[in-house]
């Protein structure tokens, strides 16, 4: 298994994914032509924030799991010799640790977005990982339990709003409701707004 933003899902979903009208673009706002510095906070494996930084956004990643860091840091090693994404990949950079606690002690500039995508332990979910791939990144990575602690100190760092990516029945993070949602067949995305 490993990160691959130069091939495959990614490089088909960069050419042919919908650009700014795919649901993780429209959740950040991207969609009237803003290009926000974004956090992802639940990075994984790195593929909502290449799209994101494909469409030309800054985004920063935070992942814990060591496993996902080191994949992640491996692909955008390769990515940066790619002459196709070296400059997506550019525009991506990794922190290692726990969102809680880096997001409460932000060391850069406040983020517009933030983007929240934990583990939903939830088989049904439709993924872009085989079924095989899936199994193996949970069976590391775990189910996220702590997730409803991730939203406060998201929305009381980011500029604009916190976006939320759930499985469609899903119940809502931290059983809070949100401003408005983008249901998507698999997937709905809650927006909240900073506060
Ligand atoms: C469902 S995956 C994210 C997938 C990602 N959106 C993508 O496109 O590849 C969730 C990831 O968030 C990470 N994660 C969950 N809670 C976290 C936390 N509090 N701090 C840092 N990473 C976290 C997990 O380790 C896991 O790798």
């Amino acid at each position: 298994m490993r990160v691959d933003f130069a091939g495959g899902a990614a490089e088909w979903r960069r050419k042919h994914g919908g650009g700014r009208g795919q649901g993780v673009a429209r959740a950040c706002g991207l969609k009237g032509g803003a290009t926000p510095r974004v956090l992802d906070a639940t990075a994984g494996l790195g593929r909502d924030a290449f799209v994101l930084a494909a469409l030309g956004c800054e985004v920063d990643l935070i992942e814990r799991s060591p496993l996902a860091a080191a994949l992640l840091e491996d692909g955008l090693a390769r990515a940066a010799l790619d002459a196709e994404v070296a400059a997506i990949a550019a525009r991506m950079r990794l922190y290692r640790g726990g969102a809680a606690e880096l997001l409460a002690n932000w060391p850069g500039a406040r983020p517009e977005v933030i983007y929240l995508d934990p583990m939903f332990p939830d088989t049904r979910r439709k993924s872009a990982l085989s079924k095989k791939e899936m199994q193996a990144f949970q069976a590391v990575v775990g189910a996220d339990l702590d997730a409803d602690a991730l939203l406060a100190p998201a929305r009381a760092l980011a500029l604009e709003r916190v976006a939320v990516k759930r499985p469609r029945h899903a119940p809502l993070l931290a059983g809070l409701t949100p401003a408005y949602s983008l249901e998507g067949d698999s997937v709905r995305f809650d927006v909240y707004l900073p506060g």
